[in-house]
């Protein structure tokens, strides 16, 4: 069998699970890819004790890895977009295949890196930069190749949904639950990455490129974490038949294209609504097939090691073949790919949860009701919890019809004007994912 030589790069909680996995499971994924492939080299700077190292080949110095003229595939799963962008890069020029699970490195700069791969005859693989374990790029790379996508919608990062998960089911707090996720390894090296959306942003984005065949570009991608979630409204949700999921969504029109990240109320009977825990599921809905989705761990060693080591075979199995009949890396010919407009959040027509204090005295709903039905929107719930003994205002919960989110924030300007209201409205948004 050929041989085929891996220089590791980053030894962190993917990289060390990368190793373990190659070398416990190494016939069945020599069989799988009918060449012979080791682990020739590993770049890091400090050795991980999750991993027997004894006989592995070290180095400090990771550009050295991209350099050793015996290593076929360089694995970067250090993180970050600059040195990681000059270690890819310099693999590249020293004519090595590339597996990286960055999101990061692929949403800013997956244009320079493919377009550099192109020209020297080199394949860079990403699958575990979106979804963890679950091969979603390969299902909209290669399985739904025949379909054009009208939309998708998924959880694409592991840690909110383990903090949403245990926040709904348990109550715990949002800090304590962090605290968790970063100690079995979900979280990024910066958790704000995590909670405040920008993860799950830099996966939309490249999920988004390849469905759409347009360029990598995180510009106009509407983001918002977590953070400012509070409790009560994962409880009214619940009260209301709905689970506040992160989403990340991408949607095509003739308006243009919905990129946009953000908590959203959905159906208590949808699917996605079942996803807990570190778990990612992301729902493609296209013409041919109509809605598939897929589901599976979202981050951790292993299951990410899972998709860097499916790359590594992918690449193994077929580098000695012609370029051409390689998977492009988004998917499609470099020449098909086209810049398209992304829509203003504004024009984007959702369902919307909006919750607000109001005092509790006769017409204050029919003022609010007003305000809604002037704006052109349509009211389909509506709740007011009791007040404590003394309290004089109230919150209330509106669930609206699908509207644009020009016509809600003119009823929320007017809503907050009125003087029975005290502070701000806050609002979510509403998705019903066809009911799937
Ligand atoms: N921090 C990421 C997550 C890891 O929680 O989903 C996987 O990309």
């Amino acid at each position: 069998m050929r041989e085929v030589k891996v220089g590791l790069c980053g030894l962190g909680t993917v990289g060390s699970g990368v190793f373990n996995v190659v070398s416990r499971n190494l016939a069945a994924i020599n069989a799988r890819s009918n060449c012979q492939i080791s682990i020739a080299q590993v770049g890091c700077r400090r050795d991980n004790a999750a991993c027997d190292l004894s006989a592995a080949h070290i180095t400090r110095d990771i550009f050295e890895v991209a350099k050793n003229p015996d290593i076929d595939i360089v694995v970067e799963l250090i993180g970050g977009t600059t040195v990681a962008y000059d270690l890819v890069m310099l693999a590249l020029e020293n004519g090595k295949h590339v597996v990286t699970a960055n999101k990061a490195l692929i949403a800013e700069h997956g244009g320079t890196i493919f377009a550099q791969a192109e020209a020297r005859g080199l394949m860079v693989c990403y699958e575990a930069a979106v979804a963890g374990g679950i091969p979603i790029i390969k299902a909209l790379r290669e399985g739904l190749s025949a379909n054009r996508i009208n939309w998708l919608a998924g959880i694409i990062n592991g840690t909110t949904n383990f903090i949403l998960s245990e926040m709904d089911t348990k109550g715990r707090e949002f800090a304590d639950v962090l605290s968790e996720a970063q100690a079995k390894g979900y979280a990024e090296a910066d958790p704000t990455f995590d909670v405040e959306g920008i993860d799950a942003s830099h996966k939309l984005a490249i999920l988004a490129s390849i469905a759409f065949a347009m360029p990598l570009s995180l510009d106009g991608l509407f983001t918002d974490g977590i953070t400012q979630l509070e409790p009560q409204d994962v409880a009214y949700a619940r009260e209301l038949g709905y689970v506040i999921k992160h989403l990340g969504i991408a949607r095509q029109s003739d308006a243009g294209v919905e990129l946009r990240v953000h908590p959203t109320l959905v159906p208590e009977r949808s699917l996605i609504a079942g996803v807990n825990d570190v778990a990612n599921a992301i729902m493609v809905n296209a013409d041919a097939v109509g809605t598939t989705l897929f589901y599976g761990p979202g981050a951790g060693a292993e299951p990410t090691a899972s998709a860097v080591i499916a790359d590594i075979v992918d690449v193994a199995r077929v580098m000695d073949s012609y370029p051409d009949s390689w998977v492009p890396g988004l998917g499609c010919n470099s020449s098909a790919i086209q810049p398209r407009t992304i829509m203003d959040i504004e024009d984007v027509e959702t369902g919307f949860y909006i919750r607000f204090s109001a005092l509790d005295k006769p017409g204050v709903l029919s003022d609010v009701t007003k305000i809604m039905g002037d704006a052109g929107i349509s009211i389909e719930a509506i709740i007011q919890r009791e007040q404590p003994a003394g309290e004089r205002y109230v919150n209330v919960i509106i669930l609206t019809n699908v509207t644009k989110e020009k016509f809600l924030n003119e009823a929320v300007t007017h809503i907050e004007q009125l003087e029975t209201v005290r502070g701000e409205v806050s609002f979510i948004r509403v998705e019903y994912l066809d009911q799937v």
